[in-house]
């Protein structure tokens, strides 16, 4: 830990639970607690809809429908294919219907059980290959292409076929999707909202309630975890309570339970891709030719983006000279899947690693000889979509984890333990990454900031960026006391607003602090100028150059308290409040082409995992897991550190234990935690290293840091190698596995049971 490394700022309101979040905000005493009524069917028209009964029951204040909406019916973010309350048809379970607000929970609960609903079902699409089968796009699927794929396909010398999926993931924040509305004086109206894009939602709640932006004051002091969870889909849920408070003119709050919030909200995309890739003896890639085909659910949300991103990753670590990747976003009545940290690239990096390990058990080498053969290089260095790779400290950083895991001598002891080990069986894998860091929508990439000094040198922080766990506002605080010079202690953050810094982008795309940082910094830099004048003003010599530092502002012979020179700056009329602003320069895509610059930089890892699995159950056990990771010059060690063990985690979440399960009529079954397996304590890796890389330094980057929040998720990927590799030795690793993500205990053994069959074809390769 660095001196300067400061504690996440909310540590010890923590561990105190003294934190608040919307559940915590005090209710106005004629407050209501509302509940969307969901449909119960993934795709039906509605006959009729009664409300009459729950009207009637004491304590319901208000029941809308769609007639009530004053504005438009729409939520969608990007474009208007969402109904904020369903009209005469439901596209997925979990659709609103309408709202109810009572004076308790418990009788809004009651109300949506006494509302009578008649539907006509319909046929509905509840997985991806169904919907590949039905056909229905949910936008033009996009395409990136290089090279000659048919002409490369024709000549390699090897070339396999196949598919790959990867299942959903629920986001399980912690904090449930939550909002309360207090309507203030005429129509004005503050909402207080779990959202990590208080400005999408006061935009989206202006849209539906018909109001102008400014009469809605959108406020997030902290949310309990969002992971993309809350990117778009914590708009729901402030759209319908402020339609309640604006209808009832009384302070209405939804705070959604945790069985609701899991029925209701989009998840991670699952992906069913279909390959084409061509190599040679080496093991050298020459063609790659993927589909990439996304479970979207009833409407687009972000799922363009997210399939862009993936199409941006599909190399992940590695030059593919010719190869052509299509993206489709799939209509299916689910709903509407949408951001999840990582954002479309684990799924694309699961299926170009399953190819690598795929090639290496085929040419009868090791994994990481393949993945070797075809890393980026100082010549091939030039991304499928035109980005050229500037600096690449891959080949340091591999030579770097492979001597701290000792992957090498580890993989060998592990091939002797299996030639003994009959039950149970070890499997050791190595993983690259290589991440984009930017919005891939080149405009999004922006972000604003407002410092204020007072008087006695203590100084707020506004900015647009959201904390939800990640310690953004932290590393704020760091920025603004390095560029002031002055104390951490001086500095407070104040809750994000909109009335504060409009029109700002998510949090998201891990860029968080990366733009949020440079406009803070810019605000700081702006106010520091102005006091450099007045000291030397007070003190003559004009081209002198000042220290700000410690709380001290000093030239070489006169030295002033900046608490001082604060309290000097106003006498002398000088503002001491900057706006400031950023944007992320020479980013540009042509969608058309398919090419372009369309991140800033990239942030590059390795994980190292070693598994075993019990051959007669399907337990497997992670035994030890190795992560390096880059993150430029650190800003807070600390808490870098803490989103690489976090993401890593989630990650093994994803590709372990987490499996959504749905019934034949579409409906989620895995809604709680008794059915949907989290990682826990017991899952994470008995022996966990992991280590910030010192091999970069982003010098056109805040601090020259580079942003950490998702790419470790990707690091996970090494276990489910890990997993499969465990499992190819149980046939001596003659035979290809057959796993998906996740590898589930049931789904390995199932793996294990296939792979014990003897006389099969031992892999689908042809010559
Ligand atoms: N860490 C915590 N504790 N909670 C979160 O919700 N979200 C992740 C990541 N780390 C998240 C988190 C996601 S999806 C993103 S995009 C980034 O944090 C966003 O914050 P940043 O840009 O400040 O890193
Ligand atoms: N990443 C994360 N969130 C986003 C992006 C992105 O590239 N674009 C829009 N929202
Ligand atoms: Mo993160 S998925 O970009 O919110």
């Amino acid at each position: 830990m660095k001196e300067t490394d400061l504690p996440h700022s909310s540590i010890l309101h923590h561990i105190t639970g003294k934190s608040v979040y919307v559940n915590d905000i005090p209710m106005p005493d004629n407050g209501l607690y509302a509940l969307p009524f969901i449909s119960e069917k993934a795709h039906a028209n509605i006959v009729s809809v009664n409300c009459y009964q729950a009207r009637k029951l004491k304590g319901v204040v208000a029941i809308l429908s769609f007639q009530d909406i004053p504005g438009e019916n729409q939520m969608g973010p990007v474009i208007n294919d969402e109904f904020c309350l369903a009209e005469n048809k439901v596209e997925f379970i979990g659709q609103a219907i309408a709202l109810i607000a009572a004076e308790t929970k418990e009788i809004a609960l009651q109300a949506a059980k006494l509302i009578e609903i008649e539907y006509e079902e319909l046929p509905a699409i509840i997985n991806v290959r169904q919907a590949m089968n039905n056909g229905e796009l949910l936008s033009d699927a996009r395409k990136i292409e290089r090279g000659n794929i048919e002409k490369s396909l024709q000549e390699s010398v090897h070339t396999f076929e196949g598919e790959f999926y990867s299942n959903g993931q629920e986001h399980w924040y912690l904090e449930t999707q939550s909002t309360l509305c207090i309507p203030q004086e005429g129509k004005e109206i503050k909402i207080y909202c779990s959202t990590q894009h208080p400005s999408e939602t006061q935009a989206i709640v202006a849209q539906v309630l018909g109001l102008p932006r400014h009469l809605l004051e959108v406020e997030v002091k902290r949310l309990g975890g969002a992971f993309g969870g809350k990117e778009t889909q914590a708009n729901h849920i402030a759209v319908w309570t402020a339609l309640l408070a604006q209808y009832t003119g009384q302070a209405v709050k939804m705070h959604l339970s945790r069985e609701m919030d899991q029925l209701i909200t989009g998840k991670r995309h699952a992906f069913l891709s279909e390959y084409k890739v061509g190599f040679d003896s080496k093991g050298k890639i020459n063609a790659l030719d993927v589909i990439l085909n996304a479970e979207g659910g009833a409407a687009l949300d972000l799922s363009m983006a997210i399939v862009a991103r993936a199409m941006f990753h599909i190399d992940n670590a590695y030059y593919i000279p010719h190869l052509k990747v299509l993206g489709k976003a799939w209509k299916t009545h689910q709903p509407p899947n949408t951001a999840f940290r990582g954002f479309g690239a684990p799924q694309a990096v699961a299926v170009i690693e399953n190819i690598i390990d795929k090639i290496a058990r085929f040419l009868k080498k090791d994994a990481l000889e393949i993945r070797q053969r075809n890393f980026y290089s100082l010549e091939n260095n030039t991304t499928h979509y035109g980005q050229k790779i500037e600096q690449n400290p891959m080949s340091n950083m591999l030579d770097d984890i492979l001597e701290s895991s000792k992957y090498i001598q580890r993989k060998k002891e592990i091939g002797a333990f299996n030639k003994d080990s009959h039950w149970i069986k070890k499997g050791i894998a190595l993983v690259p990454v290589k991440f984009g860091i930017s919005f891939t929508l080149a405009f999004l990439n922006q972000a604003g900031a407002l410092v204020n000094i007072y008087q006695d040198g203590s100084v707020i922080v506004n900015h647009g960026g959201i904390e939800m766990g990640q310690g953004l506002h932290t590393k704020i605080k760091q920025i603004a006391a390095l560029t002031l010079g002055v104390k951490a202690e001086c500095i407070i953050i104040s809750p994000t607003n909109t009335s504060k810094i409009p029109n700002t982008s998510a949090t998201a795309a891990s860029s968080g602090t990366d733009l949020n940082g440079k406009a803070v910094e810019n605000a700081c830099l702006i106010l520091k100028d102005r006091l450099a004048k007045v000291f030397k003003e007070k003190y003559g010599k004009e081209n002198e150059n000042l220290i700000f530092e410690n709380g001290m502002v000093s030239s070489d012979e006169y030295n002033i308290s900046f608490k001082k020179l604060c309290s000097l700056a106003y006498t002398q009329q000088i503002s001491l409040s900057s706006t400031g602003y950023y944007r992320t320069p020479n980013l540009y895509f042509d969608k058309k082409k398919g090419q372009g610059k369309p991140f800033h930089y990239f942030t590059y890892g390795f994980a190292v995992s070693e598994v075993e699995i019990d051959i007669f159950t399907g337990k497997h056990k992670l035994l030890r897991t190795d992560i390096l990771h880059d993150v430029g010059e650190s800003i807070n060690a600390t808490l870098d550190i803490g989103q690489i063990e976090g993401a890593f985690v989630q990650g093994l979440g994803w590709v372990t234990t987490e499996e959504l399960k749905y019934d034949t009529g579409g409906r989620l079954l895995t809604i709680s935690p008794d059915t949907y397996k989290i990682p826990c304590i017991d899952d994470i890796p008995l022996d966990f290293r992991v280590e910030l890389s010192h091999h970069s330094s982003q010098e056109n980057n805040i601090k020259k840091s580079k942003a950490v929040g998702e790419p470790p998720f990707i690091h996970a990927l090494s276990v489910w190698l890990a997993i499969k590799e465990a499992i190819s030795a149980v046939a001596h690793h003659k035979k290809e596995p057959e796993l998906s993500i996740p590898a589930t205990q049931e789904a390995i053994l199932l793996s294990i049971e296939k792979i014990k069959k003897p006389a099969r074809t031992d892999l689908s390769a042809s010559p």
